[in-house]
């Protein structure tokens, strides 16, 4: 038997020695070079890490990260457990430098446009339109964002202080009164929409708002998706959706400017600038990109930090408290039933701190990418021309040698001074986020009315987070039930 079997392999490969041959040489010829270049790639610069082979690199294990419900953060996670705060990865083809610290944000921040730049991201731009803020280059950005900033100024904030105030008391005491569980994200998505389009450009009615949110969600995915023009894809449906918001935003632009409607908002604002020379407003098309830009940058960060306030304090009971009672001794100074006023929210020395913790602690930003426009070092680590740089915040925010004992929630941290460049949940310099102001007044509202008026049990206490999400929010949305506080109640 053996001999026969010996006879027949002898037989085998004399008779497809060619074959076998090639076969044996392609796969050791393959082996060495990737060995090789993962030899020469990661011996261009002294940052460690792995690269991999060209084009996959790391990016099915990225994949798999963002798959999984402890969100694609865990990636970076292991990475640097492997190779220490600084490491560098290929992901869909390029190589990815992770900044962690401190010094890294300010060089990164201080040279946005000069050293570094946004990436260019086809389906961003056609999604979001060309002369969005995150699309436009360093001239066009600074005109547009100076135009756009003063409805988003502290002063300019009051009259939505009040309408969002109003808003939150009418929903909150409704879903008391129906005594059921409801989701707290669901909920905050809602508010944070129905607010931002109120006070953008004055829609209410409740079938436009479905509309213009199906088709800003469909707009959201397709930012980074696959830029081909499939039926289906996510790119199809965001293009789509983009045409059908271009023509409703046109169509209120046209109403306005022949009189037929007019009211007092974002959009007024815009158009009262009409007869300005040019470097004084905005056109049409700027006009759109960037209502869109703002809706879609405002609704999803903001939802998620109010989602992450709630759970925070559930689970830090000293914390939620304190915020009560200080927020309840602000209200004994008030008539009953009277709206919030932004002077009210600037004695809520414990709630700005409860809201600059949950941004600390939530990250709802994870990192902020960049691209190197030239070699650039950054504390002796080398970057080459065309590397993405991401400024890391959730490593900065969760450094215990710039926060002690950084997974607790502590809000009464930040009674004392940070450090420069150490607490970034709006980024810095050029770009710093332009509704840094609207965010906090929105939270502020949000915890005041919240913590005075009800207490709540959390019904799931699921840790997992939201598979295939860039902006870590619980898998469960946190569902809760409220209870009104009585009279004297803490
Ligand atoms: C808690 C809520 C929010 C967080 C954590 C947040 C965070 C950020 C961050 C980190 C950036 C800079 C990103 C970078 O440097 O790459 C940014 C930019 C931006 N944010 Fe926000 N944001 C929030 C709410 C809002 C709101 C409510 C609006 C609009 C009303 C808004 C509009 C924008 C815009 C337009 C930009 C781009 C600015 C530019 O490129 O010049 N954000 N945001």
């Amino acid at each position: 038997m053996l001999n026969l079997a010996k006879e027949e392999l002898l037989f085998l490969v004399h008779s497809y020695y060619d074959i076998i041959m090639v076969a044996v040489l392609s796969i050791g010829v393959t082996f060495l070079a990737s060995k090789a270049w993962t030899r020469v790639s990661s011996g261009k610069a002294s940052i460690p890490g792995r690269l991999g082979l060209p084009f996959l690199g790391e990016t099915l294990s990225f994949l798999s990260a963002t798959s999984s419900t402890k969100g694609c953060y865990d990636f970076v996670r292991v990475r640097r457990q492997w190779y220490g705060k600084w490491f560098k990865t290929r992901i869909f083809g390029k190589i990815h430098v992770f900044v962690p610290s401190t010094e890294g944000a300010k060089k990164i921040f201080t040279n946005d446009f000069v050293q570094f730049n946004k990436g260019y991201v086809k389906s961003m731009a056609d999604a979001v339109g060309e002369k969005s803020l995150l699309c436009v280059p360093q001239e066009s950005h600074k005109r547009i964002r100076r135009l756009l900033s003063d409805p988003f100024s502290m002063n300019s904030l009051s009259k939505f202080v009040k309408k969002f105030d109003d808003m939150l008391c009418e929903r909150l005491k409704t879903l008391e009164g129906d005594g059921k569980s409801f989701t707290v994200l669901d909920f905050s998505m809602k508010l944070a929409f129905d607010a931002m389009c109120d006070m953008l450009m004055s829609v209410t009615d409740d079938s436009l708002l479905q509309q213009i949110e199906r088709d800003c969600t469909d707009v959201s995915n397709a930012m980074l998706s696959f830029p081909v023009m499939i039926p289906g894809t996510r790119y199809y449906k965001g293009i789509k959706a983009r045409k059908r918001l271009m023509e409703t935003f046109g169509e209120m632009i046209t109403r306005r400017r022949c009189g037929k409607e007019s009211h007092e908002d974002f959009l007024q604002s815009m158009l009262l600038r009409d007869s300005y020379p040019s470097s004084e407003k905005l056109d049409d098309s700027e006009i759109m990109d960037n209502l869109l830009t703002l809706i879609i940058a405002g609704q999803t960060t903001t939802a998620a930090a109010m989602m992450w306030s709630v759970k925070f304090l559930d689970e830090n009971r000293e914390a939620q408290d304190m915020l009560r009672e200080e927020q309840l001794s602000m209200i004994r100074n008030k008539l009953d039933g009277a709206s919030l006023s932004l002077e009210d929210l600037n004695n809520m020395p414990y709630g700005l701190k409860v809201v600059k913790e949950t941004l600390r602690m939530s990250n709802v930003l994870l990192w902020f990418p960049r691209v190197a426009l030239n070699d650039y070092a950054i504390e002796g680590n080398k970057i080459k021309k065309g590397w993405h740089v991401n400024i890391d915040a959730t490593c900065i925010h969760y450094d215990p040698a710039l926060y002690k004992d950084p997974l607790q929630f502590n809000p009464s941290r930040f009674d004392e001074l940070q450090k420069p460049y150490s607490f970034i949940p709006f980024g810095s310099g050029p770009r710093t986020c332009l509704g840094i102001n609207m965010a906090k007044v929105t939270m502020l509202v949000f915890l005041h009315r919240l913590t005075s008026g009800y207490k709540w049990t959390v019904d799931d206490l699921d840790p997992c987070l939201e598979k295939k999400a860039h902006i870590p929010r619980l898998r469960s949305g946190c569902p809760i039930t409220l209870r009104a506080l009585e009279d004297g109640e803490y």
